[in-house]
């Protein structure tokens, strides 16, 4: 009797632990999804930002300017791109220590490499590169950010010289082994936000059907292929000589 009270208080108390990991993976999961998608709107407005290079020094400097501008006379200066910065952050750790848990918990609950079953791939498990490589995906984008951040915006690292945003970034782009190093770098962010958005949109409860699964394919291979090409254009033009 008193073993068969002790077995239904062990089993309740698991059962409520499962009940909260669960839960707590579910809130783990949106917070992933909202994180991302926080940050891949940040990447397009920067990605047609940056096309304001095209228009020559003068218009590329204001908008850098004009950034911090926002809101002049009501709020004080610099205040909009302080929130948008730490929003920008706490969606970073938010999205980071998010994926750590998930991954941990996912090593332990299917055992290390194991990849989702699916009967429509050829293999039987899940297969994509950018699904593959979305951890280290992470890791490589996180390693980009900060180069990117200490090249640009603490401007530790002065390839080309320069003080201006404008004369900073064309001249770095005038050397082939930079313009390298961003490409290479551009198509992983890519690749990861081609899947991200999918997975994003999906843990919002919007592939609900072959329609929409085909749509949001659609919609994550035109966000990541839109930013690809936006950001790639300046280094390459900057590289060919069309921007000076
Ligand atoms: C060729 C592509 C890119 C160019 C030319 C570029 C250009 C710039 C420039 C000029 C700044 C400095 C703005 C300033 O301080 O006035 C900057 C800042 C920044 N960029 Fe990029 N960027 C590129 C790609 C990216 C990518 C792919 C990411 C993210 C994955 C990124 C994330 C950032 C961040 C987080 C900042 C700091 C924003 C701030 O706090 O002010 N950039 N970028």
């Amino acid at each position: 009797m008193v073993c068969a009270v002790a077995t239904a208080t062990v089993t309740r108390h698991e059962k409520t632990r499962h009940q909260k990991a669960v839960r707590s993976s579910v809130v783990l999961k949106a917070v992933m999804a909202v994180s991302g998608l926080i940050m891949v709107g940040y990447l397009l407005a920067h990605m047609a930002g940056n096309l304001h290079v095209f228009g020559g020094a003068e218009e590329f400097n204001t908008y850098a300017a004009d950034l911090r501008r926002i809101g002049e006379g009501l709020i004080p200066y610099g205040l909009v791109l302080w929130i948008a910065r730490i929003v920008l952050l706490l969606s970073v750790v938010g999205h980071i220590y998010s994926a750590i848990v998930l991954s941990r918990r996912s090593h332990r609950a299917t055992g290390k490499g194991k990849r989702y079953q699916s009967k429509s791939a050829r293999r039987g498990v899940q297969r994509s590169y950018a699904s593959f490589t979305m951890r280290w995906g992470g890791l490589t984008i996180f390693l980009f950010v900060l180069f990117h951040l200490m090249h640009l915006t603490w401007k530790w690292i002065n390839p080309g010289g320069g003080y201006t945003p404008y004369d900073r970034v064309v001249l770095s782009f005038q050397n082939w082994w930079m313009v390298a190093l961003y490409a290479v770098a551009l198509i992983l962010v890519c690749l990861h936000i081609r899947h991200g958005v999918w997975s994003a949109l999906t843990t919002l409860g919007l592939n609900t059907s072959v329609r929409a699964r085909r749509t949001l394919n659609v919609v994550a291979v035109a966000v990541a292929g839109i930013l690809l090409i936006g950001f790639l254009l300046p280094p390459f033009s900057i590289l060919l000589g069309l921007v000076k």
